[in-house]
C-alpha cells in the first residue's frame, strides 16, 4: 500500500496555485475563475523525481485519477513505475486539482483533475522540428465536472508554455467537442482502415527491399532510427517517449503489468541495406483479423511492401490499421482498390498556435505571395495583424499596427491550416475564415502532401 503524503506546490511554482476558485500570486489575479459549488480548490502544479514507488505518492495518485477519469482497471504497481520512469525521461510537468472540501468522505490528496504536459517536437517537414508543449491525461472526476476545473488547469499550462517561449502546444482527442475554446485546431487527420485479404488482395505494382520477422529485442534496436527518419522528413509528426516505443512493441503491457507476448515485429529494409520501415501487430482471438498497432514507414517503398506482407499472412482475412495516413498510396496500388475500406476518419492532432510568426515561419511554401491577417485569440496570447511575406519558399512574419487586414481567423483556424491538414477553403466556408484575400492565404498555405502523425499521446 503506498504511504499519502501532502505534496505541496514546488517553490517557485506557486503561480499556479489556486484557492477557493481564484489564481493567487500572479498571473489571472484578477480573473475570477468559473467555479461553482461547494468547492475549495488547490492546484499544485509539480514534477516525478524519482521513479521509486514509495517516494512519489502524489504522482502514484495523479495515475490512479487518469485511470478513474478514463474508466480503466486501475495502474498496478509495475506500471506505475514504468510510467514514472517515462515520466522522468520526458520531463513532465503534473498539474492536479485538490478538493479539500470532502465531507469527509474522500482523502484530500486524491485529485480531482489531472492535467500533464511535457515538452515534444512537431514536424514541420524538411527536417524542421518545432518544440511544443504535449498535452495528455486530462480527466477531472465525474462529480466535479463543468465547473471549471478544466479551464484552470488548461489555463495555466497554456500560459506556463507561452511564457516559455514554445511555440506551439499539441494534444490529441476522445472528444472532439472539448478543446477548440481554448485555441485548438484539427491539424492532421487520420484513417482507420480495415483491408480485406482474402483472396483479391494483390498490388499490381512490383515493391522492393525486403521485409524480415524479427524478434522484440531486434525489432527495438532499429525501430527508434526508423521513427526519428520518419519524424524527421514528416510535417505533422510527434516525437515519441520511449514508453510510448515499448508500449507499441509490446514490452510492457499497461493492463498486466507484463509483457505482451502476442506482439509480432517486422522490419522492411531497402536496396541499400538500411532499415526504412517499421511494424507492429497482433492476431484478435478470432484468429483471423491482424490489428495494426505500429506502422511507420520513411519511404513510399517501404510503406507498400509492409502492406504488402500484412497483406499476405496466412489465415488472416482482415487487417486493421488506426492512424493510416490519408494520403496512403496503398489503395491506388491495389489490383482491386475496393478491398480498402477507411472505416473511421478522425480528426487525431490538434495543434494551438502561441507565436504566430515562428509557427509560420518554419514551414516552407510552394508560391510566393503577401498576405496580411488578423490572429483572433479568446485567451490573448496571439492576438493581432501580422503580415506573411513569402518569398523564395521562405516566409517573413512581422506584427504590423496596419488596421488594412486582408484575412481574419481565429487562432484555432490557424493551428488547423499551418501545416495544409485542413484547406483554407474548408475553413473559410466554415465561416471560421473571411476576408478579402481567402484565396491568397488558400494559395500560399497549399502544401505538397497532407500531414500526417503516427503517435498516440
Ligand atoms: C473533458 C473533461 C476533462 C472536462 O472537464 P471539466 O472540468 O468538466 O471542464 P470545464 O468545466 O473546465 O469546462 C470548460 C469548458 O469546456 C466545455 N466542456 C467540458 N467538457 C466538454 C465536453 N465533453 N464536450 C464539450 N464541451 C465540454 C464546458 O462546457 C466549458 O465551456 P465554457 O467554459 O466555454 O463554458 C471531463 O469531462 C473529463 O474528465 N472527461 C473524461 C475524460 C476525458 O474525456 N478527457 C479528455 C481527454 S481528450
Amino acid at each position: 500500500m503506498l504511504s499519502r503524503r501532502r505534496q505541496s506546490c514546488a517553490p517557485g511554482d506557486r503561480r499556479g496555485v489556486i484557492r477557493s476558485g481564484v489564481l493567487e500570486n500572479g498571473w489571472w489575479a484578477s480573473r475570477t475563475l468559473p467555479t461553482v459549488g461547494f468547492m475549495d480548490l488547490e492546484m499544485r502544479s509539480f514534477a516525478p523525481s524519482s521513479a521509486v514507488l514509495a517516494d512519489e505518492p502524489a504522482s502514484a495518485e495523479f495515475l490512479r485519477a487518469v485511470e478513474l477519469g478514463f474508466h480503466g482497471a486501475g495502474p498496478g504497481e509495475e506500471t506505475i513505475r514504468r510510467w514514472l520512469a517515462d515520466m522522468l525521461r520526458n520531463d513532465a510537468r503534473l498539474r492536479a486539482m485538490y478538493d479539500h472540501d470532502t465531507g469527509g468522505f474522500r482523502d484530500p490528496d486524491d485529485p480531482v483533475g489531472t492535467f500533464l504536459s511535457y515538452d515534444k517536437t512537431v514536424g514541420f517537414g524538411d527536417g524542421v522540428l518545432l518544440p511544443a508543449d504535449a498535452i495528455t491525461d486530462v480527466t477531472v472526476r465525474a462529480t466535479h465536472r463543468r465547473r471549471g476545473i478544466l479551464r484552470s488547469l488548461m489555463t495555466t499550462d497554456l500560459a506556463v508554455a507561452h511564457d516559455r517561449g514554445l511555440p506551439l502546444a499539441a494534444l490529441t482527442v476522445s472528444e472532439s467537442g472539448i478543446y477548440r475554446r481554448f485555441g485548438f485546431g484539427p491539424a492532421a487527420v487520420s484513417h482507420q482502415v480495415t483491408l480485406r485479404t482474402d483472396r483479391s488482395f494483390a498490388l499490381d505494382v512490383p515493391t522492393s527491399g525486403r521485409v524480415e520477422m524479427t524478434s522484440r529485442a531486434d525489432y527495438l534496436a532499429h525501430a527508434d532510427t526508423v521513427f526519428d527518419e520518419f519524424h524527421r522528413r514528416t510535417a505533422g509528426s510527434v516525437s515519441r517517449s520511449q514508453g510510448l516505443t515499448d508500449a507499441l512493441a509490446g514490452v510492457f503491457d499497461h493492463h498486466t503489468g507484463k509483457p505482451d507476448e502476442a506482439v509480432r515485429h517486422a522490419l522492411h529494409i531497402d536496396d541499400t541495406g538500411v532499415p526504412t520501415g517499421s511494424v507492429t501487430w497482433k492476431v484478435d482471438d478470432d484468429s483471423s483479423t491482424a490489428t495494426v498497432r505500429d506502422f511507420v514507414a520513411v519511404t513510399p517503398e517501404a510503406n507498400l511492401a509492409l502492406w504488402d506482407f500484412l497483406g499476405h499472412l496466412d489465415l488472416i482475412t482482415t487487417v486493421v490499421r488506426r492512424r493510416t495516413p490519408v494520403e496512403d498510396p496503398l489503395r491506388y496500388a491495389l489490383r482491386e482498390p475496393d478491398v480498402y475500406e477507411v472505416s473511421a476518419r478522425g480528426d487525431f492532432l490538434w495543434l494551438r498556435v502561441l507565436d504566430v510568426a515562428r509557427v509560420l515561419e518554419a514551414r516552407t511554401y510552394l508560391v510566393d505571395g503577401e498576405v496580411t491577417l488578423t490572429v483572433v485569440d479568446d485567451q490573448g496570447f496571439t492576438g493581432g495583424t501580422y503580415r506573411l511575406a513569402v518569398s523564395k519558399g521562405a516566409a517573413t512574419v512581422e506584427r504590423t499596427r496596419d488596421a488594412d487586414t486582408d484575412v481574419t481567423l481565429d487562432v484555432a483556424a490557424l493551428g488547423s491550416a499551418v501545416l495544409g491538414g485542413v484547406p483554407v477553403a474548408a475553413l473559410a466556408g466554415a465561416g471560421r475564415i473571411h476576408g478579402a484575400a481567402v484565396d491568397e492565404l488558400a494559395r500560399l498555405l497549399v502544401t505538397l502532401r497532407a500531414p500526417v502523425s503516427l503517435t498516440p499521446f
